[in-house]
């Protein structure tokens, strides 16, 4: 294995050549590298054609890379947006992915909505009457959000979102030249009389909502709140984008789950966003946007335009994956371990750092919300952290205006067990003691 990767990734780079039957050969002197040229110019080109842009647009990666950015060597992940490697079913995945490889036109163009049987697995999955022809394969989560925002606000349009929220969908948001405008959570989920407020402060048509496991406060909508939102919205014109993003990344102690928003909505007033990433692995990018009425059409002509469709062999493993006894196997495992995880992290919290506040332990996710004391530097925190060797996310980025306080956010899924999540604890507290 070692030597035919070796060689793979030789002759990728164009050292040596392989000739099937009689061996690996060097390849001839490669010709010498271009001279150094001069991008300048390019600092000139990308900001000077503003006068063209009647909307101002925003493209800021950092919000995403923050989660996505491998940590030095020696940093403990309490950053990381997924699961460790050690948490995700890699086996599963590998032999789905071979046996997906086999299946007959599995390297032919897919239908461009997705393979009927992944759409109907995912409209099984949201429930309440949602079926495979309401539903698009998209290639996960962040592609999904970007088609829904796309199709449902246009360039310069307020959009609401939970605050705090994901800085991902803020980063996707300012990019397609929306404004958005926050609207507070408590740990019921968003608050329903300051939603209708923003409805009609701003005039938005769209609110991007995650009922579930909110990121990164962990609330869940609170049962007398769902129809309260769907009301709400729909007195207001507007569509709730329902980003249903850690279904099944559930605890053990979480009893049975509330219905995604769109089992409940016959008007056709949530885009439902669901992805498999999280549950898996961040390469295992296959999702789902599920839409009632003729937004649907709308938004199956700005993916195809986008995107065309998603990878063909990636949507047939996807469904050999959820169809393999390894997979329930794998959910229930995984719930075991974050259960353990999160115990570890809450009771190491109260223990070793009782000024950081948490006021909500959520019952599922890979994520705890901790309140930093007032007139903490969040900032000088992570850069502290950071240097006694454990990555944190701060608050910060996650508010779309100004903060109400200083905050970061601890993953405990990415690092490989209980005893770095302790090993992590241990480090933030030097962090602490430096900066508070
Ligand atoms: C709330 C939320 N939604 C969507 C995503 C996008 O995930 P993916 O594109 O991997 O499905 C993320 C990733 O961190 C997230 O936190």
């Amino acid at each position: 294995m070692t030597v035919s990767r070796a060689l793979a990734q030789l002759s990728a780079e164009g050292l040596v050549v392989t000739r099937p039957g009689a061996g690996a050969f060097r390849a001839r002197p490669r010709t010498p590298a271009a001279p150094d040229g001069d991008t300048s110019w390019q600092e000139v080109a990308l900001s000077a054609d503003g006068a063209a842009d009647l909307v101002p647009r925003t493209v800021d990666a950092s919000g995403v890379t923050v989660c996505l950015a491998a940590p030095p060597p020696g940093v403990l992940e309490f950053n990381g947006g997924y699961l460790h490697p050690s948490l995700q079913p890699e086996r599963a995945m590998a032999a789905a992915l071979a046996r997906a490889g086999r299946r007959p036109g599995a390297w032919e163009r897919p239908p461009l909505e997705g393979l009927p049987e992944l759409r109907e697995w995912f409209a099984r999955g949201i429930g309440g009457g949602v079926t495979a022809a309401e539903v698009l394969v998209a290639a996960g989560g962040q592609t999904a959000l970007a088609t829904a925002l796309r199709a449902l606000a246009p360039p310069g349009a307020p959009v609401l979102v939970e605050s705090p929220t994901y800085p991902g969908m803020l980063a996707l948001a300012r990019a397609a030249g929306l404004r958005p405008v926050p609207v507070p959570v408590d740990p019921d989920g968003v608050r329903p009389e300051l939603l209708a407020d923003a409805f009609r402060a701003s005039g938005a048509r769209v609110f991007v909502c995650q009922p579930l496991f909110q990121n990164p406060t962990g609330a869940v909508l609170a049962p007398d709140r769902r129809a309260e939102v769907l009301r709400i919205a729909r007195a207001a014109g507007a569509f709730v984008i329902e980003d249903d993003f850690v279904r099944r990344l559930v605890h053990t102690d979480a009893g049975p789950l509330p219905r995604p928003l769109a089992a409940d909505d016959a008007d056709g007033v949530v885009v439902h966003v669901g992805s498999l990433t999280k549950a898996t692995s961040p390469s295992f990018r296959v999702g789902a946007l599920a839409a009632r009425g003729p937004v649907l059409e709308r938004l199956r002509a700005i993916q195809v335009v986008d995107t065309f469709f998603v990878s063909r062999p990636l949507q047939e493993a996807a469904l050999e994956l959820v169809g393999s006894p390894a997979w329930p196997r794998h959910l229930r495992a995984l719930s075991a371990e974050l259960t353990a995880r999160r115990t570890a992290m809450t009771t190491g919290l109260r223990l070793r750092l009782p000024e950081l506040a948490l006021p909500h332990v959520p019952s599922g996710g890979y994520h705890l919300w901790l309140r930093l004391p007032d007139g903490t530097d969040e900032a000088a925190l992570t850069a502290a952290a950071l240097r006694a060797g454990v990555a944190l996310t701060p608050g910060r980025p996650y508010f779309s205006a100004e903060p109400p306080a200083p905050h970061v956010r601890l993953s405990f899924a990415a690092v490989s067990g209980t005893a770095d999540i302790s090993e992590g604890l241990r480090r933030l507290r030097t962090a602490c003691d430096e900066v508070l």
